[in-house]
């Protein structure tokens, strides 16, 4: 019998996560803010809901700091799961469920009806308006009384744009320094997860379903996207949160914090 081959499940978790700093230095940063303001409003053990979890790296960050939380993990893409799987091997506290945000009655496959916290980071700016609205609507049916949402994203104060300009200028320098020294980018990290044999099926599926990153550099799908905090946070109080504020921000991102 031949063994089925391993994939380093941990390794490929950590090229993820160095992928992603390229492009946000601070993501550890912002990710510290969310667990933290998770811990303060519900608690050292949480029915957390990790929305467009990618690899599992908030989960991640958030078992390590609160070994008491359960974690539901949905996403649409079928290989950044199979990492986040992998790399949750046999850790009961972790559910993975693979589901478009989009699609109408993806509630349903959650195995839980309620949860303490929803955070999720980098991805809701994938969705265009309408569906961002209808979705943050559902996300405070899934939250209980009091329970938490953070959202870390691309999110703009046009308040002042020589500063933001000028910092873009800086990290858009740093950013080519690091390519320069090798960093990956989204394209280049598609091209090598494509390559591992483990990971080959997964990669056909992911790219018939969302395109192929190592040929399109702007996803269609960006037609109509709230590009502000404010937007955010005006849109999460209409669609039944009690509170909302920022409790992060950089110049080109915010984490955004709204109260059930
Ligand atoms: C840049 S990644 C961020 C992943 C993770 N949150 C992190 O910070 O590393 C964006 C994620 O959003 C997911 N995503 C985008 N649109 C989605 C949708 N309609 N339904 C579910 N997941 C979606 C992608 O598959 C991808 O995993």
């Amino acid at each position: 019998m031949t063994a089925t081959p391993l994939s380093d499940w941990q390794s490929w978790q950590h090229s993820w996560d160095r992928q992603q700093e390229w492009y946000m230095p601070d993501r550890e940063e912002r990710f510290r803010v969310m667990v933290d303001t998770v811990e303060a409003v519900v608690g050292r053990a949480p029915r957390v809901l990790d929305l467009a979890c990618g690899t599992g790296s908030i989960t991640d960050r958030l078992l390590r700091r609160l070994p008491g939380a359960e974690v539901t993990c949905v996403d649409i893409d079928p290989l950044l799961l199979r990492i986040a799987r992998g790399h949750f091997d046999g850790d009961a506290r972790v559910t993975f469920v693979e589901a478009d945000l989009t699609a109408p009655a993806w509630t349903g496959l959650l195995p839980a009806a309620s949860y303490d916290a929803v955070v999720t980071a980098t991805a809701l700016h994938w969705l265009d308006t309408e569906p961002l609205e209808r979705l943050y609507g559902t996300l405070a049916g899934l939250l209980r009384e009091g329970g938490v949402f953070l959202n870390a994203d691309h999110m703009a104060d046009e308040s002042a744009p020589r500063i933001n300009a000028a910092l873009r200028a800086l990290y858009t320098s740093r950013q080519e320094q690091e390519r320069d020294a090798g960093a990956l980018d989204w394209a280049a990290w598609w091209g090598e997860a494509a390559a591992d044999p483990v990971l080959a099926e997964d990669a056909s599926r992911r790219f018939a379903l969302l395109g192929d990153p190592r040929e399109r550099r702007t996803d269609p799908r960006r037609r109509d996207r709230p590009t502000t905090t404010r937007w955010h946070l005006d849109t999460l109080l209409d669609r039944g949160f009690g509170e909302a504020r920022q409790v992060w921000c950089s110049a080109s991102d915010a984490l955004v914090a709204a109260l059930r």
